[in-house]
């Protein structure tokens, strides 16, 4: 029997899916942990080279190492810089922004996404959103202060008022290792 992917999407499998759903040719979006690069290739390749893909990272080696990864696709900008700047270098309306906090995997675990300039990055995202957009964020409890984060982001998107977003989460029930979960954000 050929194989089948798993019944359930993983959180950051359904953060594509939902973002694949959205963003078309000509779309601007935001990859605010650009890390590795692999969710700024994927927003890349939806936005297309008439598109815009805004990244960030506060470290030089995810914005080196994406920076190769993305290549000479001229839709792409980085930022070394903190999401929680964004209103400097980001204007409105954007289409989609994705989070994937935590730490940059094979690098420094002490280098992690924070509550505050999370919530600060989210505040700004969500203000900046376009009508019909959405905002992913994956979500990391494994590590010390990842819990907090994600109360932080769940008690904040909770907040957002429903006449004006949706707010939506995803998480596994009954897996070890704590396995990443999603919060999504989209606007009306
Ligand atoms: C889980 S990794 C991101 C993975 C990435 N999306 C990928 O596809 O490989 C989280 C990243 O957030 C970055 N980070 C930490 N604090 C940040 C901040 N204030 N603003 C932007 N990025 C930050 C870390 O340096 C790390 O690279």
């Amino acid at each position: 029997m050929a194989s089948r992917r798993p019944p359930l999407p993983t959180a950051t499998t359904l953060a594509h899916q939902l973002v694949g759903d959205r963003l078309v040719p000509g779309d601007t979006a935001v990859d605010a942990t650009v890390g590795n690069g692999h969710d700024t290739v994927f927003l890349a390749s939806l936005v297309g080279s008439n598109g815009r893909v805004i990244g960030f990272d506060v470290q030089a080696a995810a914005i080196e190492q994406t920076a190769q990864r993305t290549g000479s696709l001229r839709q792409v900008v980085l930022h070394e810089a903190g999401h929680e700047r964004i209103g400097q270098f980001v204007e409105g309306p954007i289409q989609a922004f994705m989070f994937n906090l935590g730490y940059l995997p094979g690098s420094d675990k002490t280098v992690t996404t924070l509550p505050h300039t999370t919530i600060e990055a989210l505040r700004l995202a969500s203000a900046r959103l376009e009508s019909g957009g959405i905002i992913t964020i994956a979500l990391y409890t494994g590590h010390a202060g990842g819990q907090d984060e994600a109360d932080a982001v769940t008690d904040w998107a909770r907040r957002l008022p429903q006449d004006s977003f949706t707010v939506s989460r995803y998480q596994f029930l009954n897996q070890e290792n704590s396995p990443p979960h999603l919060v999504c954000v989209g606007r009306r």
